[in-house]
């Protein structure tokens, strides 16, 4: 048999990142991992039990309280909560302005960075992980790394649709590059391209012109090794 595909997708927010993930995992029959839902998934128990996200040592003192299941089937990735299914609930605005706090706090990643690596490792054909630091940190013996980025009104484009115009176009753009700054300027694990990753403009580009990029990547990493 075939050596388990493990592809890292990394990049800011409003990239394609996820929606990129799920069809190249579908497509080369990988399981899936969103990294950022976990992060979201442990901010929204923060939240939810009144623990102050700005205090670091707070979070860092629940960061191995709450369980958190995540479902890996690219077609239909659930996450719970201590039994408590929030796959929507994690993408309240709430949650967005609250998790690069959470995730910067190193007793959160190094929960979550366990869990992600132990995914990676009972996944029987292979993963497609995304998130921000997966082929500097997670996983850096990844078979293919890709780094996906865009111009900042591309993604504040984006994300304003997925928001249904709910929030004005300047607003989320404002927000975005904010979150950003926090993800990149965290000491620890912040969001890297690693040097062997390959970077992926998709301003330009539909989404399935980004798959089939990234999947052509992937064969061509998968056939070198
Ligand atoms: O991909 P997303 O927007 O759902 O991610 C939510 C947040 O989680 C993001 O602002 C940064 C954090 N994150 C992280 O720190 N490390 C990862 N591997 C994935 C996400």
């Amino acid at each position: 048999m075939d050596n388990p595909v493990i592809v890292a997708i990394d990049g800011p927010s409003g990239t394609g990142k996820s929606s990129t993930s799920k069809a190249v995992a579908a497509k080369l029959g990988l399981s899936y991992l969103d990294t950022g839902a976990q992060y979201r998934a442990i901010t929204w128990w923060m939240l939810a039990n009144g623990i102050d996200v700005d205090d670091p040592a707070a979070v860092a003192d629940c960061a191995g309280k709450p369980s958190i299941v995540s479902g890996t089937d690219p077609l239909d990735p659930q996450i719970s909560v201590d039994g408590v299914d929030v796959t929507t609930p994690i993408r309240s605005q709430q949650v967005t302005a609250a998790v690069s706090a959470v995730s910067a706090v190193p007793q959160v990643r190094a929960r979550m960075v366990e869990t992600q690596r132990a995914a990676a490792a009972t996944a029987a054909a292979g993963i497609v992980v995304e998130g921000r630091d997966i082929g500097t940190t997670v996983l850096p013996d990844a078979t293919a790394k890709i780094f996906l980025t865009a111009s900042a009104e591309v993604r504040a484009a984006r994300r304003s649709t997925e928001l249904k115009g709910a929030v004005s176009l300047a607003a989320t753009q404002e927000a975005l590059i904010r979150r950003d700054a926090a993800d990149s300027g965290r000491k620890t694990s912040p969001l890297a391209k690693a040097d062997d990753a390959i970077e992926v403009d998709t301003s330009e580009l539909t989404l399935d012109q980004v798959v089939d990029r990234v999947v052509a990547l992937v064969e061509e990493r998968r056939a070198t090794v």
